[in-house]
């Protein structure tokens, strides 16, 4: 049986205008993506993938088409209402980590929970047991650039979970790493997609990344062209 979709597109489309010209750079997309699915998104750099993910994890609004998450129309729903939704559904992690430079990792990783509102307690020992299951639990205090490129990036990994999210769309999360901090990265984020049931999309050009996807999906023009 088909696990619940986690997030649902129809006719997606977003186009910019720049100097004048436009831009389409998400032309109709139609796409599903259901819990427990590591999805892998290739493509040229141009094509589309930065905007159709900023569009998925309501950064961005569309130009035409619609967004539901777990089933809630991102349209009909308030700003308040979507940062809400973005903060405890919807985990990032970046390409240059973004963590905060004068914060700790174990602090870094308690700053989404806190936002959330999760009780002092909880989140104290919930981002303890985070950082513990990406390999840093003697890292909590060392800061970001007391860290190696693949630590930061587990702390990134972590973080992104704090609020147990739904959804982690993960933005070539593995381009500043070198192969074992690669291999690394993405077998913790397999892990989470099987077992949290977490959708994982991971933008990528390393064909070693694809291997561990359930489904890849190629962009060209703004338009998946290509489902495996
Ligand atoms: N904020 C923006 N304003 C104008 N054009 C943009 C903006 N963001 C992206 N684009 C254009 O949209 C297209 C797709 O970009 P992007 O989604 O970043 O592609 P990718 O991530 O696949 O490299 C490109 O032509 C890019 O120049
Ligand atoms: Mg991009």
């Amino acid at each position: 049986m088909n696990k619940p979709a986690i997030i649902e597109t129809r006719n997606l489309v977003k186009r910019f205008r720049m100097d004048g010209q436009e831009v389409t750079a998400v032309a109709g997309v139609n796409l599903t993506i259901r819990a427990g699915e590591l999805l892998g998104l290739m493509g040229p750099s141009g094509s589309g993938k930065t905007t159709l993910l900023n569009l998925l994890g309501t950064l961005d609004t569309p130009t035409e088409g619609a967004i539901l998450l777990e089933g809630k129309d991102l349209a009909r729903l308030t700003e308040p209402e979507r940062d809400a939704l973005r903060l405890r559904r919807i985990g990032f992690v970046f390409q240059s980590f973004n963590l905060i430079p004068t914060l700790t990792a174990l602090e870094n990783v308690l700053l989404p929970m806190e936002a959330a509102r999760m009780p002092g307690p909880e989140r104290r020992k919930r981002a303890h047991s985070l950082l513990k299951t990406v390999g840093l639990k003697g890292r909590l205090n060392h800061l970001p650039r007391q860290l190696s490129a693949g630590e930061r990036q587990r702390v990134g990994v972590a973080r992104s979970l704090a609020n147990r999210p739904a959804l982690i769309l993960a933005d070539e999360p593995t381009g500043n790493l070198d192969s074992r901090n690669t291999d690394e990265i993405v077998r913790l984020l397999q892990e989470v997609s099987q077992s949290h049931d977490t959708a994982v999309v991971i933008v990528t050009h390393n064909p070693e990344v694809t291997d561990h996807a359930d489904r890849i999906l190629r962009m060209r023009d703004g338009l998946i062209v290509e489902i495996r």
